[in-house]
């Protein structure tokens, strides 16, 4: 038990939909903690995987006993034989491969993007194709849906990656019958979002608790995408043997960076967060209809509920004195 249960109780699942252990590449990320949290609470055998050795993040979504009993792994996406040997020796039923650098990471360094984001996601469809892996789900992006450019929405060497992992998938299906998902999802808020360039609405959240001044850097129309309901989608996914190869839209619910700055100031009152600049420069709603019909039934996470229980979360994590700084 962990006083933040209250959390991860919404997404919890029935550990028989998933019939043996899930491999989580990334799971130091954000995703990945919610990932490892909702699973393992749920009774389902996760191995933990990441460049990174410390469930950091995980442990401030699940505390750091739950978050220190995970199987944690050292793992290279990049490392094709230690991918595949991973999934065989563990016996891995399903993947969810999160593991990649975002935005900016991908801008500063396009080669390293690479090895990551598409070398990885090659890696782990070629693991899957030698284990017979059914079920199988790859974090896309919305920064995909930038291509072809005239989109309106910023086009990055990030998204034009994603877009090349969603066309590998497809030919993983046709040419040798890998059946898999790719998850778009639009802008991840919620505890442990602390990097990327859309991390700032969270960031928000936790200077407020933090009693910091902090601006967001944008106004008006924003998405809003509860990482609980995110990884609740991620591993919807995976409760059912995959048939083809899919690429669906995961929004959350389209707000606006004032309404979510009012919500905030009924929790805490007197914080010194605000919104300036221009909007954000993807659109704030994209229809996850046909995402939804694809999966099992998964939590829909209001804008306001979702900053509650972050703040709510915030706060505990700051009453014990966990509560990491803003990053610089
Ligand atoms: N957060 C969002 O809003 C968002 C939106 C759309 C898509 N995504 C995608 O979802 C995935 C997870 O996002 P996140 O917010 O948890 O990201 P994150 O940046 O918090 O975590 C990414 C993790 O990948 C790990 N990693 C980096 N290189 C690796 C390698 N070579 N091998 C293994 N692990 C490696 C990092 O150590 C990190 O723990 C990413 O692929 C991201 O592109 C995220």
């Amino acid at each position: 038990m962990s006083e933040l249960d209250f959390l991860t109780d919404p997404f919890l699942i029935d550990p028989d939909d998933i019939p043996g252990p899930v491999l989580v590449t990334g799971a130091g990320g954000c995703i990945g903690a919610w990932t490892c949290a909702i699973l393992s609470r749920s009774g389902v055998p996760v191995i933990a995987s990441d460049l990174n050795k410390s469930p950091q993040r995980a442990s401030l979504v699940m505390g750091p006993e739950a978050a220190e009993d995970l199987d944690w792994v050292t793992l290279d996406v990049t490392d094709g034989a230690a991918v595949a040997e991973m999934v065989a020796a563990k016996d891995v039923a399903a993947i969810v491969h999160l593991a990649g650098l975002q935005v900016p990471f991908c801008a500063a360094n396009p080669a390293l993007g690479a090895r990551v984001n598409v070398e990885g996601t090659i890696n782990v469809l070629e693991a899957a194709r030698h284990t017979g892996t059914k079920r199988t789900v790859c974090a896309s992006s919305v920064a995909a849906n930038s291509f072809p450019p005239g989109q309106g929405s910023l086009e990055t060497i990030y998204g034009a990656y994603k877009l090349a992992n969603e066309h590998t998938a497809f030919v993983y299906w046709a040419d040798w019958q890998v059946p898999s998902v790719c998850l778009r999802p639009n802008l991840v808020f919620g505890v442990a979002r602390d990097q990327g360039i859309s991390s700032r609405n969270t960031l928000g959240l936790q200077a407020a608790v933090l009693g910091d001044a902090f601006d967001i850097g944008y106004s008006g129309a924003y998405n809003w995408l509860y990482a609980g309901e995110c990884a609740a989608a991620f591993i919807a996914a995976i409760r059912q043997d995959g048939v083809g190869a899919h690429a669906f839209d995961l929004n959350g619910r389209a707000g606006t960076i004032e309404a979510g700055l009012a919500t905030l100031s009924e929790l805490v009152p007197d914080h010194r967060v605000t919104g300036s600049g221009g909007v954000f420069p993807v659109p704030a709603d994209f229809d996850e209809t046909p995402l939804r019909s694809h999966v099992p039934e998964y939590p829909a996470i209001s804008v306001e509920d979702g900053i509650r229980a972050t703040v709510r979360a915030f706060k505990h994590l700051k009453s014990e004195g966990r509560l990491p700084p803003l990053p610089s």
